[in-house]
């Protein structure tokens, strides 16, 4: 079991390794009346929780550049930095989730770069730098399945080792996971996290063929 690690004030979690603010936060309270996410962008979602798990125990290269494919506040994003010292781009296409990352990155004294970029559509000169891409519930609409599927394709083409994406199971996931099965090496594993909170989930890991 993790240890339990005291929090400096109300309203803050600690999860592997990383200081969150949960919504009643003054801070995220102040936030939320200028910035207002509008692509699911206003939490820290629980497949973030289940990636972060899995990256513990599978691991990354230290300081290598990772990108996170819809990033919302990212969680993820600052937990890579601060567990792998990964060189971070936070990708979003909403504008209005950085400020949160900002916030988030500051609390845990990491930084993250940002792009505000549809992932579906990102440039090769954006992809030659990473190592990785990672994301957590991204893959939440039919008209997202195909679409990240040839990023990840563009992306192994580009020199990107591993994809990896956790999800709480959504059928369109389940088709993504297809997909990338007939070109790629795929291990797709349930998981579970239990920091802050148990939850449950899937887990992708795609690497190229040869
Ligand atoms: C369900 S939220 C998940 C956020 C975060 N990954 C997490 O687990 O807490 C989905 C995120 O993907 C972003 N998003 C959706 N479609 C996108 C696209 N085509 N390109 C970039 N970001 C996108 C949304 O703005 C939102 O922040």
């Amino acid at each position: 079991m993790p240890r339990l690690e005291p929090v400096p004030e109300a309203h803050i979690d600690f999860a592997y390794g990383i200081y969150f603010l949960d919504q009643r936060h003054r801070l995220i309270r102040a936030l939320k009346k200028r910035y207002k996410p509008s692509i699911h962008g206003h939490k820290t979602w629980g497949s973030s929780f289940l990636l972060m798990d899995y990256l513990t125990h599978y691991g990354l290269r230290r300081g290598a550049g990772l990108m996170e494919l819809g990033c919302g506040w990212g969680g993820v994003s600052v937990f890579c930095a601060h567990r792998f010292r990964s060189r971070v781009t936070g990708v979003d296409l909403d504008p209005a989730v950085f400020p949160y990352v900002d916030v988030l990155a500051e609390l845990n004294e990491v930084t993250v770069r940002h792009l505000q970029a549809d992932f579906t559509n990102l440039p090769r000169s954006e992809l030659v730098d990473q190592c990785y891409l990672v994301g957590s519930d991204i893959c939440f609409w039919d008209s997202l399945v195909k679409p990240l599927g040839q990023l990840v394709a563009r992306s192994f083409e580009a020199g990107v080792e591993r994809v990896v994406i956790a999800d709480p199971g959504r059928p369109t996931f389940y088709e993504f996971c297809d997909l990338m099965a007939e070109d790629h090496k795929v291990d797709l594993q349930a998981w579970y996290s239990i920091e802050p909170n148990r939850f449950e989930g899937e887990v992708i890991d795609i690497r190229p063929r040869s």
